[in-house]
């Protein structure tokens, strides 16, 4: 992944929680994130006794970089760029708003392990990177995650987090030795066994890429020259996992025609999908805690903010005006010459009305 450092831990989620504990997030501290990813990124936040802010997605179904600029305050001490279903975000922009005010960036690669942007692999651009091995994954290890950076001392401080609060002496050795102060840490060993299956995963990983993407392209080449035809927002076309390849709509409804239409076809479309909107969640939009007491609602500002959705319009419109077709490595010429010739037929119909 062309980073220094790479620590093996129990879960993508877990990744995340040392990730942010070793950029020494903790109360007081704002951390803003899309309101459409996976609960692990909102968790973690909130498990820091940190507050999370969220800003809105643009039509990469990624965080949208001006919104997530607006959402910067005095407090903001680290962004999640989320990379979801396969599509990098816009790192650009991200890392340039991000080095001006002089706040961190974890790129969260859970979703899409294996693409790349602009020629660099998802999680070598921010300061910390995570990624997942869970079932649904571009690779997997039953469960597993891990956490890449270029920093020494943020590679110690994630070991220590993993490891209740000590340096291994191998995590010791790979460091370049110990710098930072122990401190109460929990458990994400990644077990020898969990390992052993992602070495062999691992080595599948390129041939995995290069045929999903391959497929994808077949089907972006055969559906472009539709007339009108919009496609989800592309930051790097060369370096997306191309999962799934979605149509945007002026309207939920020419969208949900679009699905129907579809699976009549027997090529289903959906929504985009592995992630929720979260601060239209219920517990989240209550602020629910473990403890009553818990420090990230509790101050002025965390009384203050608002969940729910009137803090994410253009989110909620967003994914209910774009439906797609997943795309599996194992996917043959056939294939993805059934779903062009599904989207072909089934496009103007569904805007002509
Ligand atoms: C964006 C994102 N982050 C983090 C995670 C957490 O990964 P895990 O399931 O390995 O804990 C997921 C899992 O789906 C995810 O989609």
């Amino acid at each position: 992944m062309q980073t220094k450092f790479a620590l093996a831990v129990t879960s993508g989620s877990a990744a995340l929680q040392c990730a942010v504990a070793a950029c020494g997030i903790g109360p007081g501290d704002e951390v803003i994130l899309p309101a459409w990813t996976w609960h692990s990124c909102f968790n973690a936040i909130v498990l820091a006794g940190a507050l999370p802010v969220f800003a809105e997605i643009d039509e990469s179904f990624n965080i949208d970089p001006a919104d997530m600029e607006s959402k910067i305050t005095p407090q903001t001490r680290l962004i999640m760029a989320v990379h979801l279903q396969g599509n990098p975000a816009d790192m650009n922009r991200i890392l340039e708003i991000a080095r001006r005010r002089k706040i961190r960036v974890l790129e969260d690669c859970a979703q899409s392990v294996g693409a790349s942007y602009k020629g660099h692999p998802v999680g070598s651009m921010g300061d910390i990177g995570i990624y997942s091995m869970q079932l649904n994954k571009t690779i997997t290890s039953g469960e597993g995650g891990a956490v890449v950076t270029n920093d020494p001392l943020l590679f110690e401080r994630a070991s220590r987090y993993h490891d209740l609060g000590a340096l291994r002496p191998l995590h010791e050795q790979i460091a370049g030795g110990a710098k930072a102060d122990p401190f109460a840490g929990s458990q994400f060993r990644m077990s020898e066994f969990t390992g052993g299956v992602l070495v062999a995963q691992l080595r599948k990983l390129d041939r995995i890429v290069q045929s999903v993407q391959t497929s994808a392209r077949r089907v972006y080449d055969g559906i472009r020259d539709l007339p009108g035809v919009q496609l989800r927002h592309l930051p790097d076309p060369q370096g997306e996992l191309g999962t799934a390849v979605f149509l945007g709509f002026e309207t939920k409804t020419q969208c949900d025609r679009y699905r129907a239409a579809m699976k009549a076809e027997n090529v289903p479309a959906s929504n985009p999908a592995g992630s929720a909107i979260l601060p239209i969640a219920p517990h989240i939009e209550h602020k629910s805690t473990v403890h009553p007491a818990w420090p990230s609602f509790t101050s002025e500002r965390g009384r203050a903010i608002q969940y729910g959705a009137a803090c994410c319009p253009r989110t909620i419109d967003i994914l209910s005006r774009f439906a797609g077709v997943s795309l599996d490595p194992t996917f043959t010429v056939k294939d993805t010459d059934d779903i062009v010739a599904a989207i072909r037929k089934v496009y103007p119909q569904v805007m002509r009305g």
